[in-house]
């Protein structure tokens, strides 16, 4: 087993997920991805690190998808939750080239697994090689700015009443294992990466793509109490997520 897979985490990442996604797929993630990917029946959609399959389960028709990931288990309950029969997914490791055989595709995803993944460049050149030309690739990740594990938080201005995020690094590539059970001694771990985000403009233009779009998405939640006012106004100002959408040229 490749040690980014999720395989060792996979029930506790199946029960926050479930069936419909977990807080921020349905609030944030996946009607934000729907809106870009703009998808209709006669599109094809490779899902890349699909994890349990939440995003086939959103899509609706089409006239294939087909969905992998690193991890068995997750793949196998992707199996059991799929409901419609040209839905497809397999065990595969998204740096490495895929079956000549699957084709083209229309329409490419890749949700929340970029910065679970060693070298997102090559997952990029393996996409980039099973999209038609004009195709469109939306990857979703935690915003590369001003979300790094262990090395960005929230600080507070007391005086001025204001919440800001301090960073400690940007530039270099990180690893960081994250304990999926921080309170538990021997928790299992899962992998972070951190990249800055010229290199992902790097690697998608070395991928044979071009950026037609980025959005940055906000939290949706809202804070009562005393720091109420700071913490609102902390969460529009400090985007979670970034979205890219590339064009395969
Ligand atoms: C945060 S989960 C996201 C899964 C899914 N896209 C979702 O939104 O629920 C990250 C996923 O990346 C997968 N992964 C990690 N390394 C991988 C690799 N080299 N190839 C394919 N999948 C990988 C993990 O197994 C895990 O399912």
């Amino acid at each position: 087993m490749n040690d980014s897979s999720w395989e060792n985490s996979q029930k506790w990442y199946n029960d926050i997920v479930g069936p419909q996604g977990h807080y921020y797929h349905t609030q944030v993630v996946l009607p934000n991805t729907l809106r870009l990917l703009n998808l209709n029946l006669n599109s094809t959609l490779l899902d890349v690190a699909c994890g349990q399959g939440v995003l086939a389960r959103a899509i609706g028709k089409v006239k294939h998808y087909c969905g992998y990931d690193l991890s068995s288990s997750l793949i196998n309950e992707a199996k059991k939750l799929n409901k419609f029969k040209n839905f497809t997914f397999f065990v595969h490791d998204a740096t490495k080239t895929l079956d000549p055989s699957l084709g083209l595709f229309s329409h490419a995803a890749c949700l929340l697994a970029l910065q679970n993944i060693p070298s997102p460049q090559e997952v990029f050149r393996s996409i980039s090689a099973h999209l038609e030309s004009g195709g469109k690739f939306v990857f979703v990740i935690n915003h590369p700015s001003f979300r790094i594990p262990r090395m960005s938080g929230w600080i507070i201005d007391e005086k001025k009443k204001l919440q800001s995020r301090r960073l400690d690094a940007y530039m270099s590539h990180q690893k960081i294992p994250i304990a999926t059970h921080p309170s538990q001694p021997n928790s299992q771990n899962t992998l972070s990466f951190h990249y800055p985000l010229s290199y992902f403009c790097d690697a998608l233009k070395n991928s044979g793509f071009y950026i037609e779009t980025v959005e940055e998405w906000c939290s949706n939640k809202t804070s009562t109490g005393k720091m109420a006012t700071q913490e609102n106004r902390a969460r529009k100002e400090f985007p979670l997520f970034m979205a890219i959408v590339a064009i395969k040229k």
